[in-house]
């Protein structure tokens, strides 16, 4: 299994704030759903609770959600209650080898060590926010970077990365 994180970082480490996402940058969203659709994704509860009801579960994806609630349910879901009863889930039903972790930022720090992957796309504009992703430890390498203008749909400058772990 290729374990792989995705996530939209700003300038200065923001991913999120009030539980929310704070950009919207339709190009990045079509990336997500590129990387991701036919897979398997597992979100932490607060971040899966944040996407819009008519969004969720995410179509066309196996959606797995950490939480410590015994009783947490959520219809068309997979719930598991700790990340290495994710990873299992993860490893024995998808038929696919990469699957994601999608967030949000206590997830994407706990699971990090196990990561063979990241993809992060750099928003290059600063933002207040509660919740931040690091920056990557040295043994993490830029293996792919592609920058874009803004353009009338998407307001601020991005670069898709994809880090890899040596
Ligand atoms: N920019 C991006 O790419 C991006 C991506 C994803 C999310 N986000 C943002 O990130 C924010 C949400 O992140 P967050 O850090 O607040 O929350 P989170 O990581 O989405 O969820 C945290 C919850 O996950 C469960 N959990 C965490 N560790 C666990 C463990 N070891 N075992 C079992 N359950 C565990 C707990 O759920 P219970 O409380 O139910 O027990 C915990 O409250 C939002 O603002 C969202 O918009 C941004």
């Amino acid at each position: 299994m290729i374990l792989s994180i995705i996530v939209a970082v700003s300038e200065n480490g923001v991913i999120g704030k009030d539980n929310k996402l704070i950009w919207h940058l339709p190009a990045d969203m079509k990336f997500f759903k590129e990387k991701t659709i036919g897979h398997f994704i597992i979100t932490g509860r607060k971040n899966y609770e944040s996407i819009p009801e008519k969004f969720r579960p995410l179509p066309d994806r196996t959606n797995i959600i950490i939480t410590r609630q015994k009783n947490y349910h959520a219809a068309g879901t997979v719930i598991a209650t700790s990340i290495p009863d994710a990873l299992n889930f993860a490893k024995e039903f998808s038929n696919k080898e990469e699957v994601f972790i999608i967030g949000g930022a206590e997830i994407f720090n706990q699971v990090l060590p196990s990561c063979h992957r990241v993809y992060l796309t750099r928003i290059h504009e600063k933002f207040e926010g509660d919740v931040f992703f690091k920056d990557l430890p040295p043994e993490w390498k830029l293996t792919f970077s592609e920058k874009h203008s803004p353009d009338e749909k998407n307001k601020y400058p991005f670069t898709f990365e994809t880090w890899e772990k040596k």
